[in-house]
């Protein structure tokens, strides 16, 4: 794909996704230019009088809803320096997408009439909108697929599994685009082995995340066919992951991938509510 499609992609998705949750249902045209280091700097100059470049401006045309009547509601300009986007994503360690989705969400929360400058209030308010569309964007805004096969792969070769030789995989990605190794780690005493999605997840949770900071899990084993994991692993993930969670199951040599979520895994499973809790 070139990367201008890759863009416009990564902006309808950003898109689509910012007006579901705000829970914007009219029709809304805003206009998004993306523009070189140099020019955002000219335009942060000549608009804000800031003698230095910036990630995004928006130039909102309305305040709020003040034109729900109009069939379209225009809510002005946003321009975005893909290249200043591409330098914050390398001094966070994360990927591009996640950068470019940030710097959209918080132009499109301005054009709806957000502010962060006016009161502290309003800033909490705004910061923490932003915050859920962020963490609610498909997994792929959080961590690369270079990275996570890569990754993936390291973590199937730490297995230990001297009875069974069949090694399990398996990384977790968080929404801070951080990734989180396991393996299956076999004992003498068969009883004490542990599967790699536990080892994973019990890592994950013990490096203080929790349920809501997952934003997928991927796995590998040394199987021809894509394996499944086993019910005790789809019990423990059916509470420690949301569960409309992607899990990506890939093959030996990754020529097969199948992904399912939690619920699919798992549907119907037990949960603290059969407990009454
Ligand atoms: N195993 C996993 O790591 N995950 C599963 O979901 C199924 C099985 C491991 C446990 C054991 O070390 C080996 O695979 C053979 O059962």
């Amino acid at each position: 794909m070139s990367k201008g499609r890759r863009l416009k992609k990564i902006f309808e998705i950003v898109y689509e996704h910012t007006l579901k949750v705000l829970g914007k249902k009219g029709d809304y045209c805003v206009s998004l230019s993306l523009v070189s280091k140099e020019e955002i700097h000219v335009l942060n100059k000549q608009y804000r009088d800031v003698d230095r470049p910036t990630d995004v401006l928006t130039f909102a045309f309305l305040e709020g809803d003040d034109a729900i009547d109009l069939p379209v509601c225009d809510l002005g300009s946003i321009i975005i320096s893909p290249e200043v986007a591409l330098e914050q994503a390398k001094s966070f360690s994360h990927p591009e997408e996640r950068e470019l989705a940030f710097l959209f969400i918080h132009g499109l929360l301005h054009a709806f009439g957000y502010d962060h400058h006016r009161s502290e209030e309003e800033a909490t308010i705004m910061f923490a909108l932003q915050n859920k569309i962020l963490n609610s964007l498909p997994y792929h805004f959080f961590a690369s697929e270079n990275k996570v096969k890569k990754l993936l792969l390291d973590a199937q070769s730490k297995a230990r599994a001297p009875y069974s030789k069949f090694r399990v995989g398996a990384l977790l990605t968080t929404k801070d685009g951080k990734l989180h190794q396991g393996f299956n780690i076999e004992n003498s005493a068969y009883g004490s082995c542990m599967c790699g999605e536990r080892v994973a997840l019990y890592h994950t949770y013990a490096s203080g995340y929790q349920k809501e900071d997952i934003a997928c899990l991927d796995l590998i084993t040394d199987s021809e066919n894509v394996g499944t994991p086993c019910g005790e692993c789809r019990q423990v993930m059916s509470e420690l992951m949301d569960r409309d969670c992607p899990v990506f199951i890939y093959n030996k040599d990754m020529s097969k991938c199948r992904v399912m979520t939690v619920e699919e895994l798992l549907p119907a499973a037990f949960s603290s509510e059969d407990l009454g809790l």
